[in-house]
């Protein structure tokens, strides 16, 4: 109930423009997003990357209806490609793109346009040789992520995509992607679905994470297994050692500030891991997806709103 409020009012503006007076400086929000500059964003990104992890960046918005806000965006990921690359952190470092974000849900030229404003933040990365993976947002517009992850990969086939294990549709997903050359960064799923679409008991979202697992593990794509769960992060340990595969062809994600000392041990262990970073000010609908996955902060956050 709580989960399913906090992602209702995550796309609440009145809600937002409460939430927003508290600063990005706050504890609650550093905890999740380190800063709202590419500076922060890059500095953030060294300190990972001499920890031995890897990292993908996040320049955070979505829902975006005004062009110029979509262009604005675009611009951001230009800049922060390029600011990685003079810092030397292309080996590290790729973006995470939410197509919302760029013009995705514009009446009419939509689809259009978040696909040639993805195709110029792809053409970068690949000039300073790293990549970009496309977030998922809610199931209504999986097919269209979709279609545009196809468009995309035409000309930049190292593109990647996330999938929802908590949607019916994905194990199919997972087949049709399991092929030589993927990147599938398979995740639980954050957004308020419905149960014609989703499974919505916490089990069942494991079972399909496994099921997800097992065909991403055996097939021959590049599996991102994005999880804080000890349990789907054993099983993806055990079924890359089942398929044969070593560290390296496959790798583990966790959302920066979440469980940061496993991060840490898996690298050590020798795996390949990576961490989600988000930066920038336009954190309000990620911030209220990461308390509904941990309504236990939610006293913290409302402490922190008060206070103001
Ligand atoms: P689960 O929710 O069961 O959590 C397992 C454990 O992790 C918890 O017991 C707790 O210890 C810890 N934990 C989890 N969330 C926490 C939090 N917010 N604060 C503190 N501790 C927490 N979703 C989506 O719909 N589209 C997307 O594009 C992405 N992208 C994405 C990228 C990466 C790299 C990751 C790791 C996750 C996403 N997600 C996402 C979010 C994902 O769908 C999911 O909501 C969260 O990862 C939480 O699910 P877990 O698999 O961690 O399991």
């Amino acid at each position: 109930m709580l989960r399913q409020l906090l992602l209702l009012l995550s796309r609440s503006p009145a809600v937002k423009g409460l939430v927003t007076r508290v600063p990005v400086s706050s504890a609650i929000v550093t905890r999740y997003v380190p800063g709202e500059a590419t500076e922060q964003a890059v500095a953030a990104t060294t300190e990972l990357a001499a920890d031995g992890l890897q990292v993908t960046l996040d320049f955070l918005g979505e829902d975006t209806l005004d062009q110029a806000q979509a262009e604005s965006t675009v611009q951001a990921y230009l800049e922060l490609l390029e600011a990685l690359g003079r810092a030397g952190l292309a080996r590290h470092a790729e973006v995470s793109v939410k197509l919302s974000a760029v013009g995705q849900a514009l009446p009419e030229v939509g689809e259009r346009l978040s696909t040639d404003n993805a195709r110029r933040i792809c053409a970068a990365a690949h000039q300073l040789g790293t990549t970009v993976t496309l977030d998922m947002e809610d199931h209504t517009t999986t097919d269209r992520t979709l279609a545009t992850l196809r468009e995309l990969r035409r000309d930049y086939p190292e593109t990647g995509a996330v999938l929802q294990a908590y949607l019916h549709r994905t194990e199919a997903d997972c087949r049709d992607l399991a092929h030589e050359g993927s990147r599938v960064r398979l995740c639980k799923g954050a957004y308020n679905e419905p149960e014609s679409v989703a499974f919505t008991d916490r089990h069942e979202v494991d079972r399909s994470y496994v099921r997800c697992l097992k065909v991403l593990m055996a097939g021959s794509g590049y599996p991102m297994v994005a999880t804080h769960d000890p349990r789907m992060v054993k099983i993806a340990a055990a079924l890359a050692t089942r398929n044969g595969r070593m560290p390296g062809t496959y790798e583990f994600q966790m959302l920066y500030g979440i469980r940061a000392e496993e991060q840490q041990r898996l690298a050590r262990a020798g795996e390949q891991v990576r961490v989600y970073l988000p930066y920038g000010d336009e954190w309000y609908g990620y911030l209220m997806r990461r308390l509904a996955e941990r309504p236990a902060n939610l006293t913290f956050f409302l402490r922190s709103l008060v206070s103001q």
